[in-house]
């Protein structure tokens, strides 16, 4: 299709800036491995697996082959008060990917709507054993977690938040930022080892201020990934856990970056070695082709849920909450077939590999180039962090995003960051080329 027959009247961009978007169009209409194809016919590597979607690149056979087959047998069918057996299988599987016994998977369609379902379990949980009142939320500074109105009121990026004042749920708090930008500008495969313990703000200050006993949970990135990959210092999360369990506070993990073999594990807290109470998964679950998220709790929570209704009638229902299109069943297949596939072809463990050498390539490329302030890699994923413009935030990185997208390679750009995230696929020879076009990019500024 060439680019005059697109019209470009009606679509709104999200999360992108339209006038300009609009002078210098990047529309794909292609993708195959680790390439799209672009509406003027040019090549593109994908970079950034379409926002940490796509871990098994483009185009895989076996799950487009899984969905078409999904299509004749069962379209899609209600999913209250009945469901459908890729439903439970993909469950089953995902359930069994998970730590510990985190094995009851509540099904959703993305990231934003997995963050609020874990935050209302977290209430319905409490309330079921007599602590309603637990009903503060922590999140963290730079945190994301969506954008629905729970996700967005503990997430911690000021520009998703602040248009919406009051409408932000009023009794949410925040952990401090975990990135010391002075000592641990330059981070390769380790985790930062701290002088100081960023969690004793939490013992000291926010716990005591809401008092404990009022707080319902707690939730984390384990890697903040949105605001630019961001890793937690050494012993953090076990930490946290411990803290939480102290208190009777849940600890949630957004995984849905992390989840799904990104740190070249099933989730990160495999890597981390930490079992959280509920964990959200969204992205890569189903390789990008299909909305598909979900929760996985714990035994316990939903033991306590069911164990409210004891007395009951059976027909009642224990929890008011899910979506039309919760476990939709082309969406499980499409999951079954790529979880089949992550496995076949042992991908999680090429992540780890293929992220070692896209650090090592960044680190030895970019340190030393002009406005570069920080490097952070871990896992399959490594970000260049740039100085700001004065007056000018997020400039720079937006100018090298479209200096490397005109050159064929897709990086994403998150405020003063440049973000490599891509397939696990990836070879030696795509990191070459995106690494050598994004330092030509920031040295061109
Ligand atoms: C950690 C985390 N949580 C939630 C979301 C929101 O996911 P979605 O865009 O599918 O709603 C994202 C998206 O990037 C994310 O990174």
């Amino acid at each position: 299709m060439a680019f005059n027959d697109i019209r470009m009247d009606s679509q709104w961009l999200p999360f992108t800036p339209n006038r300009s978007f609009a002078k210098d169009p990047r529309i794909f209409v292609a993708a195959d491995g680790m390439h799209f194809t672009t509406h003027d016919g040019r090549q593109v590597i994908d970079g950034i697996s379409s926002l940490w979607c796509v871990g098994a690149g483009h185009n895989r056979k076996p799950i487009n082959e899984a969905i078409k087959k999904q299509l004749d047998t069962l379209d899609y069918g209600t999913a209250f008060s009945a469901s459908n057996d890729k439903a439970f299988r993909a469950a089953d599987m995902i359930a069994g990917m998970a730590p510990g016994d985190l094995n009851k998977v509540l099904f959703c369609n993305s990231g934003s709507e997995a963050a609020d379902t874990s935050m209302k379990v977290a209430l319905a949980y409490h309330r079921a054993r007599g602590e309603g009142h637990r009903n503060i939320f922590i999140g963290r500074e730079r945190g994301y977690h969506g954008v629905g109105f729970g996700g967005m009121s503990v997430g911690g990026i000021p520009a998703n938040r602040k248009v919406y004042g009051t409408s932000l749920l009023p009794r949410v708090d925040h952990l401090r930022f975990i990135h010391d930008p002075v000592n641990h500008a330059y981070i390769h495969n380790q985790e930062p080892v701290w002088s100081e313990d960023p969690l004793l703000e939490l013992e000291n200050r926010i716990l005591p201020l809401h008092d404990a006993s009022n707080i319902a949970a707690v939730i984390v990135e384990p890697v903040a990934g949105s605001a630019g990959w961001y890793i937690p210092p050494q012993g953090y999360l076990k930490r946290l856990r411990e803290i939480c369990d102290k208190h009777g506070i849940l600890l949630i993990f957004d995984e849905v970056i992390t989840g799904f073999g990104r740190m070249g594990t099933n989730f990160a807290s495999d890597y981390y070695g930490v079992v959280p109470d509920m964990l959200n998964f969204a992205k890569c679950v189903t390789n990008g082709v299909i909305p598909l998220g979900g929760v996985i709790c714990r035994q316990h929570i939903y033991d306590t849920m069911m164990g409210a209704h004891s007395n009951a009638p059976e027909h009642a229902v224990e929890f008011f909450h899910g979506y039309t299109y919760s476990g939709h069943p082309v969406a499980c297949a499409a999951a079954i077939a790529t979880l089949d596939l992550f496995q076949e072809e042992n991908l999680f463990a090429r992540a780890g590999q293929m992220g070692k050498v896209l650090g090592d390539a960044m680190h030895s490329a970019l340190k030393g180039l002009p406005n570069v302030v920080s490097i952070r890699s871990l896992g399959c994923a490594a970000v260049v962090e740039l100085s700001p413009i004065a007056g000018l935030p997020g400039k720079r990185a937006f100018d090298v995003f479209m200096h490397c997208f005109h050159r064929g390679v897709l990086v994403r750009n998150a405020g003063e960051n440049l973000v490599f995230a891509p397939p696990y696929i990836v070879e030696k020879s795509h990191i070459d080329t995106m690494v050598n076009v994004l330092a030509d990019a920031i040295s061109a500024q």
